[in-house]
């Protein structure tokens, strides 16, 4: 009896084990993205490519609810959803998806998808109204003809010119569904250093195929165009925007691009920026060059997508060029045309200050461009969710119409009676199986849309769902990923660039430290941004004794950035130069804060390491080595960055590591080197290029796979979870 008793218990204390344990789910490549939990219902084929078809298949095929969905294009229309915007009407037993266009259900049913996939459908009758907060939500591709891409870090480009018009691959289809799943509606296919040879008829051919796949999805194309275009393949001497026939060229280039693909969005440019061509080869403005293709679209209902990244080698300060280039044409674009900003003024660094320009130009339409490519964030090595970034940028105040004239409300046309509004993001998108080349860097596409769509949304609320749908719901994974995404951006900065310093990262790969560098031009050079010396470190931007870029600012962000008191401490050094005993609020001198914010960047991303260990039995072992062996290299990269930079800068400082920060592992003499030899033979350092050539056009930029330090160096060895 004892004996039974006893088997008894035993055998309810292993059932009760048995059912804590975790099913360890079965491996994935990461290429189903945030749809990876969707469980098929049926097998539900569309009858027809169309939007309308697509939306009911996804409803057929993903739809648990017992509620029946109705699909349904509202008659009349109403004004308040406008073209993209939807409403969920819930009711007992039925759930309505209305909209004034078919792809607006199609952004209901994801909208719909996504409530389910994230555990919030509404209980009871509610109805749920959507509308984007941008009209144009679009994807930048620096994808050049030959399937490189520039500052892309997941492989090839996802667009295979060779094999297209005639072969085309699934993953097209793939991307446009993504796309549309979180609202963004429209993708510039081709690098901003655009080969001239996409608007030929054989390229067009191919970029008709992409147009037809992508328009049932509402995924409208752009071509970035090379203003040196005319000359170059339209047989004129000229590309100077007032000349008739150049004119002419960009009326009938546009005509043919309508007839094949009648829903063309129109053209993104870079002009007269690091060595691409533009109007003032000729001595005519942007406005003049924008307003020239703008016309050429307009009658098609296009838009023109205007860059204001410029700058030159002459300005002092790189960060005021595009509003002193900017404001002095203001009101004079066409209402079709959007000036695209760079969220800050030098180029997409872990943090920066807004541009001025976005407080500035009251009677011009702009757009905000930020990078989802992970260009001076770690490439697709490191892990960094990037929306906090971005919401810093757009919930920053430029006080231009008065207070709560944020970057958001300004782009999103709130003060002024834009024709029309957009956001850009450059992406991370590449042929690698996962997409982006880093499972975690999913995120940062998926929060973009969401962002295009709704820039109101939280940094914590997009990561929710973007957890939830493409790992688990379980709070034990999701909680501390979670946690661990929302501070990575943060983290990042600590071990890359604290305290507002920056460009400090190598010259040309942006990958790795390169305090040390200069370059023929002074506008690449680190050395040229930190200024360090014995005196200090950091650019000084004061009216008072600096560049003057505060003044670029309208008060009160003015006075705050000028007066070293209230600049806030992570912009310092980007607008001031501060002394190595400087004060700062925790007490420490600056020098001692620089070092502690290094370290506790390595601390961090160490952190990172184990828990993300801690999370393993709740994710597939693919996707889990995958992480954690990225998460190994971005704490070994930031120990690096943080012994090159500080090596570095201690020569100035003259002081020494303050107590509890990690010894360096290396010289600064055996780091330099390493810098040496990242460059790659033969190619001369950014400032050299041959007058004329362009980057990314096929066979004049040497491609090189970068040698990592580690086959120059012995490895850095992680601190261990104690020491920290
Ligand atoms: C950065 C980037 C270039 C890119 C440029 C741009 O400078 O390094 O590769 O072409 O931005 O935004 O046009």
């Amino acid at each position: 009896m004892k004996t039974l008793k006893t088997f008894a218990l035993l055998s309810a204390v292993t059932l009760a084990l048995c059912s804590c344990k975790v099913e360890k789910p079965a491996d994935t490549d990461g290429h189903d993205l945030w749809f990876h939990n969707l469980e098929q219902v049926s097998e539900a084929v569309p009858a027809s490519y169309t939007t309308e078809a697509i939306a009911q298949n996804e409803i057929d095929r993903y739809w648990k609810g017992k509620a029946a969905v109705e699909i349904r294009v509202l008659d009349p229309q109403e004004e308040e959803l406008g073209r993209d915007g939807y409403r969920l009407v819930f009711s007992s037993g039925k759930v309505d998806v209305e909209a004034n266009t078919a792809i607006g259900t199609l952004y209901g049913v994801y909208g719909l998808l996504r409530l389910q996939q994230t555990d919030a459908l509404p209980k009871g009758n509610r109805t749920i109204t959507e509308v984007p907060a941008f009209q144009y939500r679009v994807l930048n591709h620096w994808d050049n003809l030959d399937r490189s891409v520039e500052r892309g870090y997941a492989g090839k480009s996802l667009w295979n010119w060779e094999e297209l018009p005639d072969t085309v691959s699934p993953v097209y289809e793939e991307y446009a569904r993504a796309n549309a799943s979180i609202g963004i509606n429209a993708t510039a296919i081709n690098n901003v250093n655009a080969n001239a040879l996409i608007l030929t008829d054989e390229y067009l051919q191919k970029v008709k195929v992409l147009a037809d796949i992508f328009r049932p999805y509402g995924l409208k194309v752009f071509l970035s165009l090379n203003f040196a275009a005319p000359k170059r393949i339209g047989g004129l001497e000229t590309s100077d925007p007032l000349d008739p026939k150049v004119v002419q060229f960009w009326k009938d280039k546009t005509a043919e691009i309508y007839a094949l693909i009648p829903d063309f969005g129109g053209y993104l440019v870079k002009a007269n920026s690091e060595g691409q061509s533009g109007p003032q080869d000729y001595g005519r403005t942007h406005a003049d060059g924008a307003n020239m293709i703008a016309d050429a679209v307009a009658p098609y209902g296009g838009v023109v997508f205007w860059r204001a990244f410029v700058y030159d080698a002459q300005a002092e300060d790189r960060a005021m060029q595009a509003s002193d280039e900017f404001l002095p044409l203001d009101g004079q674009f066409r209402d079709n045309v959007l000036v695209q900003v760079k969220n800050g003024p030098i180029d997409f660094q872990p943090r920066e200050p807004i541009s001025p320009l976005f407080g500035q130009a009251p009677n011009t339409n702009q757009m905000l461009e930020v990078q989802i490519t992970q260009e001076y964030l770690g490439h697709s090595k490191h892990m960094v969710y990037l929306h906090p970034l971005w919401k810093e940028c757009l919930d920053t105040d430029t006080y231009e119409f008065g207070e709560g004239s944020t970057v958001a409300a300004i782009t999103e046309g709130k003060f002024r009676d834009n024709k029309v509004s957009a956001i850009a993001g450059v992406t991370n998108l590449g042929d690698d199986v996962n997409w982006c080349g880093h499972q975690m860097a999913q995120a940062n596409w998926y929060a973009y849309g969401r962002m295009a769509w709704n820039p109101d949304l939280s940094s914590e609320q997009i990561v929710d769902e973007w957890v939830r749908q493409t790992f688990t719901a379980n709070p034990k994974f999701a909680k501390p990923v979670k946690d661990m995404l929302l501070r990575s951006r943060e983290v990042n900065v600590s071990y890359e660039m604290p305290l507002g310093l920056h460009h400090v990262m190598a010259s040309n790969a942006h990958y790795g430290p390169g305090p040390w560098e200069s370059s023929s031009r002074k506008d690449w050079s680190p050395l040229f941004y930190h200024k360090a010396g014995e005196d200090g470190i950091g650019f000084d931007r004061t009216v008072a004794t600096g560049s003057g870029c505060t003044a670029q600012y309208n008060e009160p962000l003015a006075s705050t950035y000028e007066n070293i008191e209230t600049c806030p401490e992570n912009l310092l050094l980007w607008f001031h130069h501060v002394p190595w005993d400087y004060k700062m609020k925790s007490g420490n001198t600056l020098w001692d804060e620089l070092c502690y914010k290094y370290q506790s960047g390595i601390e961090d991303a160490a952190e990172f390491i184990s828990i993300w260990e801690k999370v393993e039995p709740y994710v597939d072992n693919q996707r889990y080595q995958e992480v954690r062996e990225k998460l190994i290299r971005q704490a070994k990269d930031a120990m690096w960055w943080r012994d090159a930079e500080l090596l570095y800068f201690q020569q100035f400082s003259n002081m020494p590591f303050p107590q509890g920060c990690y010894p360096a592992q290396h010289t600064l003499e055996e780091l330099m080197q390493v810098g040496v030899f990242r460059r790659p033979q033969g190619t001369p350092p950014q400032g050299q290029r041959p007058q004329g050539a362009q980057q990314g056009q096929q066979g004049q930029r040497p491609r090189f796979q970068m040698p990592s330090i580690y086959d120059v160096l012995p490895e850095y060895t992680l601190p261990t979870m104690p020491d920290l």
